[in-house]
């Protein structure tokens, strides 16, 4: 046993690969659970698949990169409920690919803002923010209010998230390319941003 214990020690190869055989092993006990767990994959209580609008929003976010600035999770603190609403739950993102949560905050956290703001408020600060908050350091977007979407780009991506297993109907994936014609990219995050979180907004604090 010794001599085995030795030959590790003296052997950075073959070290390695044991620390990282350990570590493997430790990790997939703690995540795989997690995968099996309803909690963490069924949808919250109210949460849907985002509609196509909302949908082509939610790739606008991304593409223009507001999560650079912006989170979408409310941690479980009381300063954080008390200015942004209940704590994120995990069920809320079981239709988020990739999910929004983030760490960085130069802005607020957006995960609840459905329903703050009128959809006037967001088209103004979403054009110059400063009309509306003199102080802040946020860019504007007014780019976006001249661009509109694409109905096929959007038919193909609920097919494809119909894959992965959101439960879109047939109808909702016919009408798609219907409901995002003529619609600008303002448009279409603004109807994302008024979305977020609106399903478990009121839920009780646990
Ligand atoms: C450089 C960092 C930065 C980027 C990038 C950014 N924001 Fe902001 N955002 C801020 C800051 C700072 C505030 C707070 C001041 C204000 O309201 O303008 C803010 C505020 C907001 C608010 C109001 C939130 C509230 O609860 O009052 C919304 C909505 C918002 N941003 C959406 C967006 C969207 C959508 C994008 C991407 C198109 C974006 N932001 C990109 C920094 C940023």
């Amino acid at each position: 046993m010794m001599i085995k214990h030795d030959f590790i020690e003296r052997n950075v190869g073959v070290m390695g690969v044991l620390i990282a055989l350990v570590i493997s092993v430790a990790g997939m006990a703690e995540i795989v659970p997690l995968m099996y767990q309803a909690q963490t994959t069924e949808p919250a209580e109210g949460v849907v698949p985002y509609p196509a609008v909302e949908l082509a929003g939610r790739d606008i976010y991304v593409k223009e990169g507001c999560y650079n600035c912006h989170s979408q999770m409310v941690r479980p603190f009381v300063s954080e409920s008390l200015r942004y609403g209940p704590a994120s739950v995990a069920g809320e993102s079981v239709y988020d690919r990739p999910f929004q949560w983030g760490s960085k905050r130069t802005g607020p956290d957006l995960a609840r803002v459905g329903g703050r703001y009128t959809d006037e408020w967001h088209r103004l600060h979403l054009m110059n923010p400063r009309d509306l908050v003199p102080e802040s350091n946020m860019p504007g977007f007014p780019w976006l209010a001249e661009r509109e979407l694409d109905g096929d780009l959007i038919t193909t991506k609920m097919n494809v998230l119909t894959m992965l297993g959101h439960p879109y109907t047939q109808e909702q994936i016919d009408g798609a390319a219907e409901k995002v014609k003529g619609v600008t990219e303002m448009d279409a995050l603004i109807a994302y941003l008024q979305f977020l979180g609106v399903a478990n907004n009121g839920r009780d604090q646990k």
